[in-house]
C-alpha cells in the first residue's frame, strides 16, 4: 500500500508545494494586531486544505484570541487515536531589510522553500497534512484515528489554548500527540527530540524621575536607570556563564551518563559552529559542551534592552526609565513560577540605590521529557530509520513549546516529537527556509510512524526515565 501512496505524492508533488507557498505567503503574525484578518486567513486556508486532505469534521474554532484549526478522521476502531498539534502564526519578519527576498513572497531556491513560518512550522505541520492526504486520497485510509489541533498562538506564548483545551477535552482526547515544529540534530543526521526546555520570561522596568532629566543640570545628583539596570543585570551572571541567582540551581540534575555519553558521541564541530554565526568563539556555563549548554542545561537571557535616546548623534539626558526583557530556559524540575519568585528575590535584594524597579511576568511553561524507550519513540525511530535511510539519534531541544507539558498533562498521553526542520533554517531569523528533501522524508517518516503505531495499538503513557527505559 505504501507504494500507491508514495506514487501518489510523486504525481501530486508540484501542487503540494504551491499550495505550501500559498500558505507560507500569509503573514499570520500572531503578535500583530494589524495582521488579524491574514490569522483569520490562514486558519481557514488551513482549514480548506484539510478538508481536500479528506478530513472530516473540520472546524474553524473561537477562541477568545486566534481561532485553531480542528478536523479528524476517526474510522480505525480499535485503533490508537493521535492528536496532531502544530502552530500556523508565525514570529514578525523584521528586520525586513536583511531578507533577500520578501517574507511573504516564498520562493523555491535549491530546493528551499523560502519566507516566514517555512520551517517553523508551516512546512512541518504541512507534512502532516498530506501525509493524511495521502492515506485518504491514495492509502484507502488511515491506519489510526487522527485528530488535527492547530493553533495561532504559539508564538506569543498560547495564552488562549490551555483553557481551550480544558473546554473541549473530549473532543481532543488521544492517545499520543505527535508534533513537528523543531530541528533535527543536522542535515544528515535526523534525531528524535526526547526534551524541550520549559520557560520563564518577564520585562524588567527600572524608573528614576518622572520624566527625562538633562544630564548637565542633574547629572551626578540623580540615579541614571540605565546604569541602574546594567548593573542589576550583571549581578545575573558569573564570569563562567553560570547564573548567579540564589537557588535557580536547585532543581536541575546532572545528566545520567548514559545520555551524556550519548550526547557525546554526536558529531559537532564547534569551530566550524563559530565560524558559520562569525562569533570570535562560543561562550557558556563551564564544564558543558555546547549541545549540553543548549540543551540540558538552564540559562538566563537578555533578550532585549533599551531606555533613552535611541536616535542619531547624542542627546545628553538621564533617561526616566530603562527596561530589559529577560526569558529563562528551564530544565529538568525546575518551575517557571518557582525560578519567577527566584528572580523576583534576586532583583528586590540587588536593587540599585534612587530607583524603582518594576517586574512584569510574562510567558512560562514547564519543560518536557520523554524516555527514548517509550514504545512509541521507537515506533518513530523506526519511522525515521526508513524515512530518512539511517537510523536517527535522541536529542533534546532547548526550544520551548510551553504547551506540550499543559497537552501531555491534560490528555495523560505522551507527546512525540517529530522534528523535521533543521538547526541552520533561521527561524525567528531572517531568510528563515525549510529544506524541502525533508518534506518528502518527513512524509515517508510519518506515513510509517503511523502504521508502526497502529501495528502497536495502545500503550501506557510512561514517562521520563532517566536510565533511557521507561519508568
Ligand atoms: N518551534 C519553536 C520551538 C522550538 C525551537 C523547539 C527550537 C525546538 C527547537 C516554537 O515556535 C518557539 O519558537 N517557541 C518559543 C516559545 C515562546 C514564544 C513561549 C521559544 O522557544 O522561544
Ligand atoms: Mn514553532
Ligand atoms: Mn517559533
Amino acid at each position: 500500500m505504501l507504494s500507491k501512496i508514495e506514487e501518489y505524492l510523486q504525481k501530486e508533488r508540484g501542487r503540494h508545494l504551491e499550495e505550501l507557498k500559498e500558505f507560507v505567503g500569509i503573514p499570520s503574525i500572531s503578535s500583530s494586531t494589524a495582521h488579524r484578518p491574514d490569522m483569520k486567513r490562514a486558519a481557514e486556508w488551513l482549514a480548506a486544505a484539510m478538508r481536500k486532505a479528506g478530513l472530516e469534521h473540520v472546524e474553524v474554532m473561537q477562541t477568545d484570541g486566534h481561532p485553531v484549526v480542528y478536523g479528524d478522521w476517526l474510522h480505525a476502531p480499535g485503533k490508537p487515536t493521535a492528536l496532531v498539534y502544530g502552530h500556523y502564526d508565525v514570529q514578525p519578519p523584521d528586520p525586513v531589510d536583511q531578507w533577500e527576498t520578501p517574507p511573504f513572497e516564498p520562493v523555491i531556491r535549491d530546493n528551499k522553500l523560502y519566507g516566514r513560518g517555512a520551517t517553523d512550522d508551516k512546512a512541518q505541520l504541512y507534512v502532516h497534512v498530506k501525509t493524511a492526504e495521502a492515506f485518504l486520497q491514495a492509502g484507502g485510509g488511515l491506519p489510526v484515528n487522527l485528530k488535527f489541533c492547530i493553533e495561532g498562538e504559539e508564538e506569543i506564548g498560547s495564552p488562549h489554548l490551555q483553557p481551550f483545551l480544558e473546554a473541549h477535552r473530549e473532543k481532543m482526547r488521544a492517545d499520543l500527540i505527535a508534533i513537528s515544529d523543531g530541528p533535527m540534530h543536522s542535515e544528515d543526521q535526523p534525531s528524535i527530540c526526547c526534551g524541550l526546555r520549559g520557560m520563564c520570561a518577564l520585562e524588567l522596568t527600572v524608573r528614576g524621575a518622572k520624566t527625562d532629566l538633562h544630564s548637565g543640570l542633574y547629572g551626578g545628583g540623580v540615579a541614571n536607570p540605565a546604569t541602574a539596570l546594567v548593573q542589576l543585570l550583571s549581578t545575573m551572571h558569573d564570569r563562567e556563564g553560570r547564573v548567579t541567582v540564589a537557588g535557580f540551581y536547585d532543581k536541575v540534575h546532572e545528566l545520567p551518563d548514559a545520555e551524556k555519553e550519548s550526547l557525546g558521541r554526536l558529531t559537532f564541530d564547534e569551530d566550524r559552529l563559530s565560524r558559520e554565526l562569525g562569533v570570535p568563539g562560543l561562550f557558556g556555563e563551564k564544564g558543558y559542551s555546547f549541545l549540553e549548554r543548549t540543551s540540558v542545561r538552564p540559562t538566563l537571557e537578555i533578550n532585549g534592552i533599551y531606555g533613552g535616546y535611541q536616535g542619531e548623534d547624542i542627546k545628553t539626558i538621564i533617561p526616566s526609565s530603562a527596561t530589559a526583557k529577560i526569558s529563562c530556559r528551564l530544565v529538568d524540575d525546575q518551575d517557571p513560577e518557582e525560578i519567577m519568585r527566584r528572580i523576583q528575590e534576586h532583583i528586590a535584594a540587588h536593587r540599585p540605590e534612587g530607583v524603582t524597579v518594576e517586574i512584569k511576568p510574562m510567558h512560562g511553561g514547564k519543560p518536557y521529557v520523554i524516555s527514548p524507550g517509550h514504545p512509541y519513540i521507537r515506533a518513530a525511530e523506526s519511522a525515521y530509520r526508513e524515512g530518512f535511510g539511517k537510523p536517527p539519534v535522541f536529542i533534546r531541544s532547548g526550544g520551548s513549546i510551553p504547551i506540550v507539558q499543559v497537552f501531555s498533562g491534560l490528555l495523560d498521553a505522551p507527546v512525540i516529537m517529530m522534528d523535521l526542520g533543521l538547526p541552520d533554517e533561521n527561524l525567528h531569523a531572517p531568510n528563515e527556509h525549510f529544506h524541502l528533501e525533508n518534506f518528502d522524508r518527513g512524509v515517508r517518516t510519518l506515513c510509517r510512524f503511523w502504521q508502526e503505531i497502529s501495528r502497536q495499538g495502545f500503550r501506557q503513557n510512561r514517562m521520563c526515565g532517566d536510565n533511557g527505559l521507561p519508568s
